[in-house]
């Protein structure tokens, strides 16, 4: 069955980055001039998704703003004869048919996901962090499709990491079935580096089938009292294969403040308007 949706949960509460969050959703920082969660509905898009669900919470308003018409900027835009902008504005509000459902308390990744069942329906579906930014080319998410459309089963995406950072991440035991495909035997959630079972993280893209809905409501509360998606799939595994893929890409984790300096800096560099003039000024910067 084909993957038409996609879940891009937004409604946690970004404590990594206070006192910003306070009032602003992280997944609305920008990048350059543009907010972390475009190029994660974007992604989406490239990958063939044509229904998104943004799960948002309290304070989350301008991520529904962002993706929404804007008729007094417009009007303004089109009278000052700013062409290139107005449609570049308008082109955001048309992006793709995004629903928005609340999270009425953020209990972890695993109970926003569940807040999409009934939107989501009998069908396998996507989940995108809306904090995580995958660089990749094809999108990171068409390459878990690929791999789901070939197992017919749960694909998380996977990453290797230095061992001393694992305890950020979930730390996949699997075998390796083909290249960069591993059949999942165990996932430990952020475990400390001497006891992970190795330096293959579990990262923010998922290809699930309905089948994790069901495990989500059998989920104990777990670290920092709120559920954990590797809980998750500990059930799941019970039920079905999970396979994890080492996708080709770079990941920003822009809910992180070293992630998000990484992705200024990278797209900035790459941007046409600025980038010499970055370069130059980190070049200028470095030396001193
Ligand atoms: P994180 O754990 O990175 O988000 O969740 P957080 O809880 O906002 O982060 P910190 O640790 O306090 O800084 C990964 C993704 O899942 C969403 C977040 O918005 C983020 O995109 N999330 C998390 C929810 O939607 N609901 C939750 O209850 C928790």
């Amino acid at each position: 069955m084909r993957v038409r949706k996609a879940v891009i949960p937004a409604a946690g509460l970004g404590t990594r980055f206070l006192p910003a969050t306070k009032s602003m959703p992280k997944e609305m920082l920008p990048i350059v001039d543009t907010p972390a969660i475009h190029f994660v509905v974007k992604e989406a898009i490239e990958a063939g998704i044509d229904d998104i669900i943004i799960i948002t919470g309290r304070g989350k308003r301008a991520v529904e703003d962002y993706f929404d018409e804007s008729p007094e900027l417009e009007m303004h835009l089109e009278k000052k004869g700013k062409k290139e902008q107005l449609e570049m504005v308008r082109e955001i509000s048309q992006m793709a048919d995004i629903h928005y459902i609340r999270q009425k308390e953020p209990k972890g990744l695993p109970d926003a996901i569940l807040r999409a069942e009934k939107h989501v329906g009998d069908e396998p579906f996507a989940v995108l962090l809306g904090d995580d930014i995958i660089k990749s080319s094809p999108p990171c998410i068409k390459q878990l499709i690929d791999v789901f459309e070939k197992y017919n089963s749960t694909v998380i995406a996977a990453q290797k990491v230095p061992l001393v950072e694992i305890s950020k991440y979930g730390s996949i035991k699997g075998k390796l079935v083909e290249d960069r495909v591993y059949l999942v035997e165990d996932i430990v959630e952020k475990p400390k580096p001497e006891e992970a079972p190795s330096n293959v993280a579990s990262v923010g893209r998922y290809i699930f089938t309905p089948a994790i809905f069901d495990c989500i409501r059998a989920t104990p509360v777990g670290l920092n009292d709120e559920l954990q998606i590797a809980d998750s799939l500990t059930i799941l595994r019970g039920k079905e294969d999970i396979y994890a893929f080492e996708f080709i890409g770079k990941r920003y984790d822009i809910g992180d403040k070293f992630g998000y300096i990484e992705a200024i800096i990278d797209f900035s560099l790459e941007n046409k308007e600025i980038g010499d003039k970055v370069r130059d000024y980190l070049s200028k910067s470095i030396k001193c």
